[in-house]
């Protein structure tokens, strides 16, 4: 029996946070080196066209996620890493998808909406269709599991209602995708709990290459919550909550053991631990990722050779669509 296929995506938009490492990275990792799936992850770079970008700096982006998921521990033995906009495949599947999405499946998009009302300047088509291009990288590949964090549970829905919409109306061609969580699917921003981390607000993340000294002061400027106690209550202490979660995402520890490791501790003293686990946590992603980032030739051939392996599996799906649909 072939393995399950598992993809992901990642926009090349900025820097890894640890919000997009304990949601989704993490796993990808232990996804891929548990042995049971044909692994696919790509530098969403389609996607990411929708904010606004400069080219040489995009160039650089990419390179930059690309290295990230190498030092992360990403393996191209072992799962295909690969580029987008590499294969044409992808663009050529949203285009025969668009037809059969609803615009009300659309408008009711959170991400979209949230989009729209911060980026003001630059309101465009490719914001409002990114969830059918990205129902097209899903689908593309037979995938049966996503890794994501939950902020992208909409867009997996659009993904396996237009498979089912599809298959029904032209025979089965699609499988319907599921998403995978971790413990820590919403890490919240350090600046305030009640957001999520993201890389467009970057004065509320943690990097994953920032240094020490960096982990450590943003860290001790992070948001608390009124009272002393360390203790994970969501709900009247979410800024602790959120720091107690990271700590958890990093150790695998429970909250009770936590709980009682810093019963004595206050606010700052936990922080200071914290920052100490994150700093060591990530020593060796930071050194990996400054060696592979001074040898950008070896990354795009990575990326070149990963793009061809699925640029095979690609091809073939989408000849299937368009036999399905009568174009040939
Ligand atoms: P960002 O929103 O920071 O730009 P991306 O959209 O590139 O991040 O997300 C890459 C992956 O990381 C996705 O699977 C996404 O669901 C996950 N992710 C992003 N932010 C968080 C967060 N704060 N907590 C958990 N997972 C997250
Ligand atoms: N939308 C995802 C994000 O913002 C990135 C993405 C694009 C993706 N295509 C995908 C994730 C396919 C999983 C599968 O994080």
């Amino acid at each position: 029996m072939a393995k399950p296929v598992l993809i992901s995506g990642v926009q090349p938009t900025g820097r890894l946070h640890i919000g997009n490492y304990l949601g989704a990275l993490k796993n990808f990792v232990e996804l891929q080196d548990s042995g049971k799936y044909q692994c696919y992850f790509f530098i969403a770079d389609l996607h990411s066209l929708t904010e606004e970008f400069d080219q040489k700096e995009k160039q650089r982006q990419i390179l930059e996620l690309t290295a990230d998921f190498l030092a992360v521990g990403l393996d191209p033995k072992k799962s295909a890493i690969f580029q987008q906009s590499r294969i044409s495949a992808h663009s050529e599947l949203a285009s025969i998808l668009y037809p059969i999405t609803p615009m009300g499946e659309l408008e009711r998009m959170t991400q979209y909406k949230d989009k729209i009302a911060n980026q003001k300047e630059n309101i465009n088509a490719g914001l409002f269709n990114y969830p059918v291009l990205m129902a097209a990288d899903i689908l593309m590949y037979g995938t049966q599991f996503v890794p994501v964090g939950d902020d992208q549970d909409q867009h997996l829905e659009l993904a396996r209602t237009l498979a089912r919409k599809f298959n029904s109306r032209f025979g089965k061609t699609f499988v319907e995708p599921k998403g995978l969580h971790t413990p820590t699917p919403r890490v919240m921003s350090l600046k305030n709990p009640t957001k999520k981390m993201s890389k467009s607000q970057p004065e509320g993340c943690l990097f994953l290459d920032d240094s020490p000294e960096d982990i450590s002061a943003k860290l001790k400027s992070a948001v608390t919550d009124s009272g002393s106690e360390i203790k994970y209550d969501s709900d009247k202490k979410p800024a602790i909550a959120n720091l107690l979660e990271m700590y958890a995402g990093i150790t695998g520890d429970e909250m009770s053991k936590l709980e009682k490791k810093f019963k004595n501790s206050s606010y700052s003293d936990f922080k200071n631990s914290l920052a100490e686990l994150v700093a060591s946590r990530f020593a060796d992603f930071r050194k990996k990722k400054k060696s592979l980032m001074a040898d950008p030739v070896s990354l795009t051939v990575i990326l070149k050779s990963g793009s061809e392996r699925a640029n095979k599996v690609a091809e073939k799906k989408i000849k299937e669509v368009k036999e399905k649909i009568g174009l040939i």
